[in-house]
């Protein structure tokens, strides 16, 4: 007995979606819950998945079904099928259901959007800066200070609000531990909030293709507990404040000067990021290796860092190195930076 296509076809379908639907929970897609916004959003999407699978499958099958069970056979190839034109019940029904999918669907989104970036009052500010091709952070203290690290800290359990802004092109600030992502707009300052619950490392990541270096583009979250994030404030404050901001005060030392150096390579001038450098830790290779410093004067250090094209390493392609740090460093980072890279490539 050969059932009707309608019955065969919803059959198909419900074994199918029922696969799907399975697959999407029992497959665990995300990185692990560091933040409270984490949960809302799994949820969304579990429940997005188990809305459009039926959907995706139902059209699948109608569309295969009717292919194999409805083909012309030897003998059909001047028939015409039965002349039907409109069916406005069909119609109205085809317009209604997707129409009260999506409404009920973005309602709830729009609720979930409201729910993960409510604000709070003791939340924690922290600046993000992206520039080709690095991230780098402050935290804005009493007295007009700031603390710059190029990874970012964070206290467990308290909110944070982000400010984000950009020195070049348009970046996208992520982190998908905490799944929230923005993107960086030159121009003007973006916001994410996040509240980190689980102590623990976890990657940054640049989601906009910006250049050269996009996949480079990388730092890390440190989640620890607020007395370990006060510590590192404190420790953070205390050397900067010395040679780096102070308002009319002496000159700095150099031994100031070089530390203001490190610092700026580490931190605001994200040079690390991009170049290797034994001394400062770090491991990029966009740019050279500045071992390649060794016997350079300071004046050519300046040039290499305020004009990178003006002598380019050969290997090293032009244009890639920002154009901007006469700009974006302070005279003092700036000096720094080559007081620092003299010393250390001696
Ligand atoms: Cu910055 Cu991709």
């Amino acid at each position: 007995m050969r059932r009707h296509p309608v019955i065969q076809m919803l059959v198909i379908g419900a074994i199918a979606s029922a696969i799907g639907i399975a697959l999407s929970f029992w497959i665990h897609w995300f990185p692990v819950d560091a933040a409270k916004q984490d949960k809302p959003i799994d949820t969304l999407y579990h429940v997005l998945m188990i809305v459009s699978i039926p959907i995706f499958v139902l059209v699948t099958t109608v569309i295969l079904y009717s292919a194999w069970a409805f083909r012309m056979r030897p003998g059909q190839e001047h028939e015409d099928g039965p002349p039907i034109h409109g069916n406005t019940r069909l119609e109205v029904v085809w317009t209604a259901i997707p129409a009260i999918l999506l409404v009920s669907l973005c309602s709830y989104a729009y609720g979930v959007l409201t729910d993960i970036e409510q604000t709070h009052k003791d939340e924690l500010v922290v600046k993000v800066h992206a520039i080709q091709f690095a991230w780098s952070f402050s935290y804005p203290q009493s007295g007009g200070r700031t603390v710059n690290s190029d990874q970012l800290y964070l206290p467990k359990d308290r909110p944070v609000r982000f400010d984000i802004d950009t020195q070049d092109v348009i970046h996208d600030f992520w982190v998908p531990a905490f799944r929230v992502k923005i993107d960086t707009v030159p121009g003007i300052v973006t916001r994410l909030r996040v509240t980190p619950t689980r102590l623990g490392t976890y990657p940054i990541v640049c989601a906009e293709l910006c250049g050269l270096g996009h996949s480079v583009m990388r730092s890390t979250a440190h989640v620890m507990t607020p007395a370990a994030f006060s510590a590192w404030l404190t420790r953070e404050q205390a050397p900067v404040s010395a040679g780096g901001a102070g308002g009319g005060g002496a000159a700095p030392t150099q031994a100031q000067l070089i530390a203001l150096g490190r610092q700026t390579f580490t931190g605001d001038g994200g040079c690390g990021a991009c170049h290797t450098l034994a001394d400062a830790g770090t491991t990029g290779t966009t740019g050279p290796d500045l071992r390649l410093l060794r016997g350079q004067t300071q004046a050519q250090i300046r040039q290499d860092i305020v004009d990178p094209n003006a002598r380019i390493t050969p290997g090293y392609p032009a244009n890639v190195m920002p154009q901007t740090f006469a700009q974006t460093l302070t005279t003092q980072q700036l000096d720094g930076l080559v007081s620092y890279l003299a010393t250390v490539s001696k």
